[in-house]
């Protein structure tokens, strides 16, 4: 493999963001050198942090400078909704509308976010153990530009009622182009997708199914099946190891994909991947910014880590380097050491610095 520069764009953001996304450049860095890489950081202000400095969560001049960076790498964004002056802005102002303009701006449409039960957190997760027996590993396609998060939405008085509006719109193509995604890495993976829909109810959900069954046809070596997303909120946790590719909308994706990640065991070993047309892509864990545990040198690294690992992977094809990554947080778990979120009995609590640096050093 020939010696890379990776230009990578460095959102740190608010709350935890900037510990955790410190310890996933320290694995980085550590990944690149000991394969001859070079990286390049471009530091960019996104949410809280960008309307501290610029009054917006984000600027067109941070839009610019992330489009010309090869992948971004994101830590969180957003603070308490309660204490925070953030959310005495109006919404468009808030530090979340910046999250949704950069993922609209930089078209990426594909949220990828795998959920898998390591052998080691078994301890973590609050299911049965004749449910979790044998582990369980799937990967949540979510739509991320489209429905009800960009609809047109609005609130106004009538006849004397305030009535707010939110529109879930879904055109044939935004269905196409992700039912694509899923089932070429379904492809890849255990051949079975399983499409997520309220077509008993939603009109956007049974254009979603039709779509679905006709991309289906182009990939007769994966299994297609439809599951009301009501059902499948509760099989998550009823049978998980029956899921492969979840495919499906934007606020469903939001929803399973939290509910996913607690059944491995904490959201703060959840990473992923946005993905456009293109190599490019933004890589973020899962959670959020959790401001109760911000500063404190607590949170859980392993998901920001874990999404440096997936950039390694889908943006510059650097696979070994990737697995080097998850070869090395596995280790870690292995040898005992864990943040708080995934502490269990008889193993080794350490901080968010030093899990860092554990995985680092076994790279
Ligand atoms: C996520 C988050 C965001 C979302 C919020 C912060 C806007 O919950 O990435 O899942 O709803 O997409
Ligand atoms: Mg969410």
């Amino acid at each position: 493999m020939d010696r890379m520069n990776l230009k990578i764009g460095v959102i740190k953001g608010d709350g935890i963001g900037p510990e955790i996304v410190t310890e996933a450049m320290k694995v980085l860095d550590k990944a690149a050198e000991k394969y001859g890489h070079t990286v390049e950081y471009t530091k960019l202000l996104m949410g809280g942090a960008s309307i501290d400095v610029h009054g917006i969560p984000l600027t067109d001049e941070t839009v610019a400078a992330a489009k010309a960076c090869d992948a971004v790498l994101m830590g969180s964004i957003g603070g308490d909704a309660k204490t925070s002056p953030w959310y005495k802005l109006e919404p468009s102002k808030r530090p979340e509308a910046g999250l949704l303009r950069i993922r609209k701006e930089l078209n990426l449409f594909a949220n990828l976010r795998p959920a898998v039960l390591y052998d080691e957190l078994k301890g973590a997760c609050p299911l049965k153990e004749e449910i979790t027996e044998g582990g369980f590993d799937m990967m949540i396609m979510r739509e991320l530009t489209g429905g009800l998060y960009f609809g047109e939405r609005k609130t106004v008085e009538e006849n004397g009622v305030m009535t707010a509006y939110d529109s879930l719109t879904y055109n044939e193509n935004e269905i196409r182009r992700i039912a694509k995604r899923g089932f070429d890495i379904a492809a890849k993976r255990r051949k079975k997708v399983t499409s997520v829909d309220k077509a008993n109810v939603l009109d956007s959900s049974r254009l979603w199914r039709k779509v679905v069954e006709e991309v289906a046809g182009e990939y007769p070596g994966v299994t297609l099946e439809h599951m009301l997303v009501d059902n499948c909120a509760m099989q998550l946790v009823k049978d998980p190891k029956q899921f492969d590719v979840i495919l499906t909308e934007n606020m469903f994706g939001d929803i399973l994909s939290d509910e996913a990640s607690m059944v491995t065991g904490s959201i703060g070993m959840l990473a992923s991947a946005s993905l456009n047309e293109t190599k490019f892509g933004l890589y973020e864990p899962s959670g959020g910014s959790a401001p109760d545990i911000a500063g404190k040198g607590i949170a859980n690294p392993i998901a920001t880590i874990l999404s440096a690992a997936m950039m390694l992977r889908f943006s510059f094809d650097l696979d070994r380097e990737a697995d080097a990554i998850e070869t090395a947080v596995a280790k870690v778990l292995k040898e005992g050491y864990r943040t708080i979120d995934i502490m269990s009995e008889g193993k080794r609590q350490v901080g968010t610095e030093e899990m860092g640096g554990l995985i680092a050093k076994n790279i």
